[in-house]
């Protein structure tokens, strides 16, 4: 019988040669000023060639002050046009789609960068776990960040992709107007749900106008939010659950979105986003000094996890907020299930999957017709390779333990994982890989 994990993925304007698609992962190998770098195009490659039928890109912000971190690529000039295409094109040698992520952070940053501490946003209230800076964006600013949306996708369409995604998810810009938790307007983009969705339904009008109806446009989104889920943030509103989510994804399919990837969490990371089988604060305390200076809240919680008896505290809240560490794979599943019953459009699933039958019942059951994977194939480039071959799950499988997030805002991303390998040596020279072929060749 056929596998249904190697049946191809009809949406209205692209095909997929299977059902496993690369979700998106963020890395810094890009320029300053948003340029891009070769690192990426071989980092994107990599997956291609391992298999996957399509590649969702990184976080890649639409306007510079919408990015979370300097050194990730942009789409927000067409200088950037080439580059892009350039990307497409080491991708498409290996018959492997390619969508862009276009993206926008709003309050949720990392690293602000010197051009604009201050952040736009649905809200004025800083983030509550760093407390950057934030401003409520006036209707001028959600005018231009609309339009921005638009001219991004029409410069994807121009470089020659496969598609955009909305970052509709994980607390970023698109979330914190949709959140109820985080939204806290009195004008016609707060308050009721209907309100609330009116930025994202006129992004996708934007994107419409601009490259007609013809190219795939995909929405992620945190069906549910679980914004209250840490004990600290208790005194948060927990946010949209998959009944709002629902509603929105029938909207935004209204206005002209082909397809919805489920993800969840009102922030980035959040417990349940990458969710972990552990959180290595030990590492946490050394990286995370590169946002000390930026929030309002960074300082204290870098004392906070340079602290043990804290820094265990931390952890162990952060662990219970998540799920245990075997029902990762797939957690959420039953919330793709409620979109995928309520939406006549395909529907992908992320979140811990790596094992072929478990995905393959999955979307025999109609919980979903593709999953995403991040870390799983972080760990094994070409997993989908191994599951043509039989295998059904990887020799040495991605265990969860979230030190490529951790890395990722000082570090090359990459699999740490130190007990994968042979020997650290053998780690480093994996991660380090992605830096060659360089420009110089
Ligand atoms: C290092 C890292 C970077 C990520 N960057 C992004 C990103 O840029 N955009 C996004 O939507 N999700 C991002 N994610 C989330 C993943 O796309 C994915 O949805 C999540 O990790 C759950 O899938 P997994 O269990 O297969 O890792 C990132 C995850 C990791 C681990
Ligand atoms: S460091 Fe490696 S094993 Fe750990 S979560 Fe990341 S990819 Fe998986």
């Amino acid at each position: 019988m056929a596998d249904v994990i190697f049946e191809p993925l009809k949406f209205k304007n692209l095909t997929v040669k299977n059902r496993i698609f690369r979700s998106n992962v963020s890395g810094r190998f890009d320029n300053y000023d948003g340029s891009g770098n070769q690192a990426r195009i071989n980092w994107e490659e990599k997956f291609a060639r391992g298999g996957v039928g399509a590649i969702m890109s990184s976080y890649v912000p639409v306007q510079l002050h919408g990015r979370i971190m300097p050194g990730y690529a942009t789409i927000h000039r067409d200088d950037e046009i080439p580059f892009w295409r350039a990307v497409g094109k080491a991708v498409h040698k290996w018959d492997c789609k390619y969508i862009l992520q276009l993206s926008h952070g709003g309050r949720q940053r990392d690293i602000p960068g010197v051009e604009f501490p201050i952040a736009q946003s649905s809200t004025s209230r800083p983030d509550p776990l760093h407390g950057f800076e934030c401003k409520a964006m006036t209707k001028a600013e959600i005018d231009e960040t609309v339009a921005a949306f638009g001219e991004g996708a029409r410069r994807a369409r121009e470089a020659g992709l496969d598609g955009v995604e909305l970052h509709g998810a994980n607390g970023y810009l698109i979330t914190q107007f949709l959140s109820s938790a985080i939204n806290d307007r009195k004008d016609d983009y707060g308050g009721p749900l209907e309100n609330r969705a009116r930025f994202v339904i006129e992004i996708v009008k934007s994107i419409r106008k601009r490259v007609g109806a013809d190219f795939h446009l995909q929405m992620k989104i945190s069906a549910t939010e679980y914004n209250n889920a840490l004990l600290a943030l208790r005194l948060e509103k927990p946010g949209n659950v998959v009944g709002d989510s629902i509603q929105v994804c029938k909207w935004l399919i209204d206005a002209g979105v082909d397809s919805i990837h489920v993800s969840t969490g009102s922030s980035f990371p959040h417990p349940r986003n990458p969710c972990g089988s552990d959180l290595p604060v030990d590492l946490l305390s050394q990286t995370y000094e590169q946002l000390a200076s930026s929030g309002s809240n960074t300082f204290r919680n870098l004392l906070l996890f340079r602290h043990d008896l804290t820094a265990d505290l931390f952890r162990q809240q952060w662990l219970h907020a998540g799920v245990p560490a075997d029902q990762i794979e797939g957690l959420s599943l039953p919330d793709s299930r409620a979109i995928k019953q309520a939406v006549s459009v395909p529907v992908i699933c992320t979140g811990g999957f790596q094992t072929a039958s478990f995905i393959r019942d999955a979307i025999t059951r109609g919980d979903c017709d593709g999953v995403s994977m991040a870390r799983p194939l972080i760990a094994n480039n070409d997993l989908v390779k191994q599951f043509a071959a039989g295998h059904d799950r990887a020799a040495k499988p991605c265990t969860y333990c979230n030190k490529c997030l951790v890395h990722v805002v000082e570090h090359p991303i990459g699999c740490y994982e130190e007990s994968r390998f042979d020997s650290r040596d053998e780690m480093l020279a994996e991660i380090m890989s992605v830096f060659s072929p360089s420009v110089w060749t």
